[in-house]
């Protein structure tokens, strides 16, 4: 990714970003030691927080455990944390995903509050937040795993039709012995947690049809040869003793990770935060839900895609079509909510205009009650967080606008209105790239862009 910037380059003598660097440094190191892919283990030396794309996360301690293509840099959340270091810190994300903006914060030795409502999403978390484990315990519950997992009984015929799909006999076969010893170590404690872990981290890589470079899966492409299941799980398991090896000398846990609704934040005390870090769902159609079906699949949370609606997607922001299918809402009574009253003038012709282009085409989607209740779920967000945010706190938000069907629609805008409204002071903008590559048809050349939103006071 291109560097913009917008932040500058750290000084040399500023202390707190040398730390890191050799936070990093030494993190190859101890990585190195343990036999690693040495093309895994590559950290970003570079600590300047330009950055917001989960891949770089890939290359650092803990946050590699599990790709979530919808996550940012945890470089980027640690810069802006170093940058208010004299500051009294207590940093909330109500959308915090796979826990990137809490782990930097530990890192970082300051207090923060993650929020997700995604329970699939929460558990990986959960499990990141849970470094704190003892390595060598959880070693020797892994070998026991193994062990187990060795003289198992497969019983494969219990997967649904997309596992099926997936994976070839004997892969499932493998797989499920390690599902079945892994369940029997399941005894609550932190270890038994990462052994999960190290399963969920690689059933991707296993997998026999293509599952990257985003996370929905393609049963119809076929990868040519996938590693086994049990070298992986290895790997997996080494990876992460390694990373909660690190981690203990160098973070806090001072973390709380709680699954709840941004539009609520329920469990955080009233004006709790001062600092805000977030990039929450954006109006793209992206289906968070669908995002981990392979996942839950394996693991019989869902037998299929029908399943996601009740499973995951009704504790969710509403930002995919998936979400509101006709007749689901009245659109004329969403717009008609007291809390689209800032931007009422503005979203009503966007979503009628919506209402009428989707007829003409082939997919009819329902990007009108999407917008309307995306809207709504933001505005209940904001409202939520002037609550429990402190008096001149700072709000970011990682965000791009959207053109659903070629409707422009300004979202970084509209949110600045609903901020203020909620009753923050002022909002600013910083553009830091120019984007129109989500909506694959390309039937619309309206330009977008994504970048930082600030709200203050
Ligand atoms: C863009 S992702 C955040 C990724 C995160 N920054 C990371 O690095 O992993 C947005 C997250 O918001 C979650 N989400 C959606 N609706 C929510 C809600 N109402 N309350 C809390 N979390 C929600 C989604 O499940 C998703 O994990």
């Amino acid at each position: 990714m291109a560097a913009t910037t917008k932040y500058p380059e750290p000084k040399e003598d500023d202390e707190v970003l040398l730390r890191l660097r050799e936070d990093y440094g030494q993190a190859v190191l101890d990585l190195f030691g343990t036999g690693q892919d040495l093309k895994e283990v590559r950290p970003v030396l570079d600590v300047a927080g330009y950055t917001s794309n989960f891949l770089d996360n890939m290359r650092l301690p803990v946050h590699r455990w599990f790709r979530y293509s919808a996550g940012f840099s945890a470089e980027w959340v640690k810069w802006l944390v170093a940058e208010r270091n004299n500051r009294e810190l207590r940093v909330l994300d109500p959308f915090v995903g796979s826990g990137t903006t809490c782990l930097a914060c530990d890192e970082m030795g300051v207090e923060s509050h993650g929020i997700e409502a995604h329970p699939f999403v929460y558990r990986v978390a959960s499990a990141k937040l849970n470094y704190t484990a003892e390595p060598e315990r959880f070693l020797a519950k892994a070998e026991n795993a193994f062990r187990v997992a060795r003289s198992a009984t497969a019983q494969t015929i219990r997967y649904p039709e997309i596992i099926q799909k997936c994976y070839s006999v004997e892969t499932l076969s493998s797989l499920d012995c390690f599902r079945q010893a892994i369940e029997a170590e399941q005894d609550s404690t932190p270890e038994a947690l990462l052994l999960w872990m190290a399963l969920v981290s690689s059933l991707r890589t296993v997998s026999e049809a293509g599952t990257a470079p985003w996370q929905y899966v393609l049963p119809g492409r076929r990868k040519t040869v996938p590693p086994s299941p049990e070298a992986t799980l290895h790997r997996s398991v080494q990876m992460i003793a390694a990373d909660i090896r690190f981690m203990a000398r160098r973070a806090k846990p001072l973390a709380k990770l709680r699954m709840d609704d941004a539009r609520k934040c329920a469990t955080v005390l009233d004006g709790w935060a001062t600092l805000v870090i977030t990039s929450p769902p954006y109006a793209n159609n992206y289906d968070y839900a669908d995002a981990t079906r392979l996942e839950m699949a394996f693991l019989g949370e869902i037998r299929g895609w029908g399943d996601l609606q009740e499973t995951v997607r009704k504790h969710l922001v509403r930002a995919c079509s998936q979400h509101v299918p006709p007749k689901s809402v009245n659109l004329d009574e969403i717009l008609e909510s007291p809390e689209l009253a800032p931007i009422r003038d503005e979203i009503t012709p966007v979503c009628r205009k919506l209402s009428s282009v989707r007829l003409d085409r082939a997919g009819k989607k329902t990007y009108n009650n999407m917008v309307a209740c995306y809207f709504l779920d933001m505005a209940q967000t904001w409202n939520a967080l002037r609550r429990v945010c402190a008096p001149q706190s700072e709000v970011c938000f990682v965000i791009g606008d959207s053109a659903p069907y070629g409707v422009y629609v300004p979202v970084i805008e509209w949110f600045g209105k609903l901020a203020q409204a909620a009753g923050f002071e002022s909002w600013t903008f910083e553009k830091l790239r120019d984007r129109n590559n989500k909506w694959k048809n390309r039937k619309h050349r309206v330009p977008l862009c994504e970048g930082h939103l600030w709200v203050r006071g």
